[in-house]
């Protein structure tokens, strides 16, 4: 009935063609400094491999969220890791099965990271987990899954670039659930192209802070215009032993001591080349496509919510986990007996339907209550009663003896 998305922005970066490794050695031979990458995970294992022999210091738009078997030695990734992010945003919202789209190759890895990161004692279960192309693919998905079950709500975790994941919601509410209610869609902004250009001031911040320290640090690597490394020429991938990258450790050691101001927040990392101390903006996706900024989640502090003024959060109504019970009338269309399907026993409140019935489901799903609906006894909207002890009989009585909602439409 109700579908609830968080969106895993990844970075709008091509993602691997596996040129970046094929042409590795020939960039190395060129006698680079640091190897800068706008590939995403596909080429990690090569890259690992290369920059750990060579000691060659990488820095990586986004190096993979997750566990990986080979450590990138000299690596530097500037995408945080916001699984955890995702985690406490699940957890806060208490969603307890989730459907997991992804458009990337490292995205079953992801899934695997977030069920590590959730503690024994939160069971998340995990109903759907799908590959999707393009953002019809999705949407067409999504469709599909509905049909199927249009009852149930469904909790929609998003893993796809922030274009397709903004389009595929965007559809999605125009598409089958505009004008239904109970819309609630999360997304996780994490800076984009802005990587790139802060990756950039990271090396130039790197280099300057090294050269300020250690000002002819370079000088036996420049000869007669060519990049020497230890001595001899450029960095010969296919030559054993191999000669690392004489200064690779001491580069990486800047880099990863930065502590600047970047577009995608205050920029420092881990020892393993991590972001550390950042925040990530979580949004809202409000029913007119607007978005709004609800929270904020940082590796420190973890989730903080903007005041309810601000933007509406859960607020608890104080009702939850109470039965009411809620007396009606029968009165057609508003609430029948419902006719049993061959084979179908009915019960509790199911014995009903109409109107009332619904309207009374509506409330107590918001309301987050459970309820008892049963007909008034005397079946009558009520009236003054000398009998009665009320002073009232019929559904005015029931009230006053403290049922607690009556649920009909009295007639004029
Ligand atoms: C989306 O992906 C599906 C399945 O791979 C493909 O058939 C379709 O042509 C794609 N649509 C667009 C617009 O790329
Ligand atoms: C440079 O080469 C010499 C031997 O030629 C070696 O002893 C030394 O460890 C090398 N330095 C680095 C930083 O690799
Ligand atoms: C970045 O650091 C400055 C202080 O150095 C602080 O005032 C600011 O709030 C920080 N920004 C973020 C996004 O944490
Ligand atoms: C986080 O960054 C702020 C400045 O942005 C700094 O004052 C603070 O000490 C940092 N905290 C940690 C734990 O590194
Ligand atoms: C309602 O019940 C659930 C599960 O028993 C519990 O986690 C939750 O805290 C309760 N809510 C209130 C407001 O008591
Ligand atoms: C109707 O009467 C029965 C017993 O006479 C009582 O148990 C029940 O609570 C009454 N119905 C309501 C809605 O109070």
């Amino acid at each position: 009935m109700s579908y609830f998305f968080i969106l895993l922005a990844t970075v709008g970066f091509p993602s691997g063609s596996g040129k970046d490794s094929v042409d590795v050695c020939s960039q190395l031979n060129r006698g680079i400094f640091t190897l800068m990458s706008s590939a995403a995970d596909p080429t990690y294992e090569t890259l690992a491999a290369y920059t750990n022999t060579f000691h060659m210091p990488f820095l990586s738009p986004s190096l993979p969220q997750t566990n990986f078997d080979r450590p990138m030695q000299y690596g530097i990734s500037m995408k945080p890791q916001y699984l955890k992010a995702i985690i406490d945003i699940i957890k806060y919202y208490e969603w307890k099965s989730i459907i997991y789209l992804y458009d990337s190759d490292d995205g079953l890895l992801k899934l695997q990271h977030i069920f590590e990161l959730t503690t024994d004692d939160y069971n998340l279960d995990v109903r759907i987990v799908k590959r999707i192309a393009n953002a019809t693919d999705a949407n067409s998905f999504l469709r599909e899954v509905e049909s199927a079950d249009p009852e149930s709500r469904k909790y929609v975790v998003l893993d796809c670039n922030a274009e397709n994941g903004k389009t595929i919601i965007v559809r999605h509410v125009h598409d089958i659930y505009m004008g239904r209610r109970n819309y609630h869609f999360l997304l996780t902004s994490l800076a984009a192209v802005a990587l790139a250009y802060d990756g950039t001031k990271v090396i130039l911040d790197a280099y300057s802070r090294l050269l300020k320290k250690k000002p002819d640090i370079f000088r036996n690597n420049f000869r007669r215009g060519e990049v020497y490394n230890n001595g001899t020429k450029g960095i010969d991938c296919r030559k054993l032993p191999v000669t690392p990258w004489e200064h690779g450790d001491k580069i990486t050691h800047y880099l990863r001591k930065t502590d600047i101001r970047g577009i995608t927040g205050n920029i420092s990392f881990s020892d393993r080349g991590y972001r550390k101390n950042f925040s990530i903006d979580v949004m809202e996706m409000t029913i007119n496509t607007d978005m709004a900024k609800i929270a904020s989640w940082s590796d420190i502090t973890g989730m903080e919510l903007f005041p309810p003024n601000y933007k509406r959060v859960k607020v608890s109504s104080g009702l939850e986990n109470k039965t009411y019970i809620v007396t009606s009338i029968l009165e057609e269309p508003y609430l029948m007996y419902k006719r049993a399907e061959p084979g179908d026993i009915l019960e509790g409140n199911d014995v009903f339907e109409g109107y009332c019935k619904d309207l009374a489901d509506l409330i107590a799903d918001h309301l987050k209550i459970n309820y008892v609906l049963r007909l008034v006894n005397d079946s009558a909207y009520g009236g003054q009663d000398p009998n009665s002890p009320v002073g009232w009989n019929g559904m005015v009585g029931e009230l006053i003896k403290k049922v607690s909602v009556a649920v009909s439409f009295f007639k004029q």
